[in-house]
């Protein structure tokens, strides 16, 4: 096969291979090359970035891979000896202004564009107080636990208003790790660091979002997952004011049985704690309270900030387990 032949075969397999294998990266979803689809203004600006800086790294990328292999195969040694000498070159003055002032102007222009889209980002736009929310986030091992601004709490499940301001406090707690607080529809990561408050914001319209933990933070970091349900305005408030009334009692200690418990326990076998039915704790109401604020063993104290209600809340759900084994 004559060498001109066989190059232009090698390079279109190597070409196809190339371009099967980024199909598949592409094709993924959110698993793919692309950032999750945005729904909140700070999403879209953190996307805009990732592709302005992406066309040029791109470009770059297949500049540079292309001349790689591309010089690769023109000046293989072939049938010259091996101790053969290639051609001595000195200075390229020209060459050399031109790879100096074009990667000074592509980071210029990088760096202009972000500090351009970075208020946009990092503020949350101005609104009317009536039209503000701040819901306040809190990292555990192994849930998120969020506060309303009544007082109302949920568990690894937050509700908000649609098409206005939310603002995000996202508090790492003294007795806790850190945590990541990250809805990648809704904008970019917030660590929960203990001592801190960080603060962010989003403004969605109604949908569902999924909400990562993403800092490891021990044997369960990957079950620390939550939901971020965005909703009417009205139904948003509904739900807060019955969380807050002691019709809501029952749910709250079912999402913390789920959020909590659960995330180390089971009914009816050893999971990464010990098996719970049938245990006399889940009707001890102080029992039950020693032990979630002070922790035990490996158990950390996953409720030591808790309020009276959630405690609670969390006997009104468990003490049908008390008796009996697997409920
Ligand atoms: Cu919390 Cu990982």
């Amino acid at each position: 096969m004559p060498s001109a032949v066989r190059r232009t075969a090698l390079a279109t397999l190597v070409t196809s291979l190339a371009a099967l294998a980024t199909a598949t990266a592409a094709l993924a979803g959110n698993g793919g090359f692309l950032p999750a689809e945005p729904h909140s203004p700070n999403a879209h600006r953190i996307n805009d970035a990732f592709i302005f800086v992406g066309i040029f790294t791109g470009i770059i990328f297949l500049i540079v891979e292309g001349a790689l292999i591309a010089f690769v195969i023109k000046y293989r040694r072939g049938k010259r000896p091996a101790t053969a000498e290639g051609p001595q070159i000195h200075g390229a003055t020209r060459l050399e202004i031109i790879w100096t002032v074009i990667p000074v102007l592509i980071l210029a222009a990088i760096g202009a564009f972000v500090f351009y889209k970075l208020p946009g980002i990092a503020n949350a736009p101005k609104a009317a107080a009536a039209d503000e929310t701040t819901i306040s986030i809190e990292g555990h091992q192994f849930y998120w636990l969020f506060r309303y601004p009544n007082g109302a709490i949920s568990i690894d499940r937050m509700v908000a208003p649609a098409n206005e301001v939310v603002k995000e406090d996202v508090v790492g707690l003294d007795r806790d790790v850190n945590h990541s607080w990250w809805v990648p529809d809704l904008g970019g990561k917030f660590d929960a660091i203990p001592g801190r408050v960080n603060h962010t914001w989003f403004e969605a319209p109604v949908g569902d979002y999924v909400a990562r933990c993403a800092e490891l933070c021990g044997i369960q970091h990957a079950l620390m997952d939550a939901v971020v349900q965005v909703v009417p305005r009205a139904q948003y408030d509904q739900f807060v004011s019955t969380r807050k009334s002691g019709a809501g009692t029952l749910n709250l200690g079912h999402e913390e049985w789920q959020g909590v418990c659960e995330k180390c326990h089971r009914l009816d076998h050893k999971y990464i704690g010990p098996a719970l039915g049938g245990n006399p704790l889940l009707a001890d109401r102080k029992g039950i309270e020693t032990l979630l604020r002070n922790g035990q063993g490996q158990m950390p104290a996953v409720g030591y900030n808790w309020t009276g209600h959630q405690i609670d809340a969390l006997i009104a759900y468990t003490k049908q387990f008390a008796k009996g084994g697997a409920g």
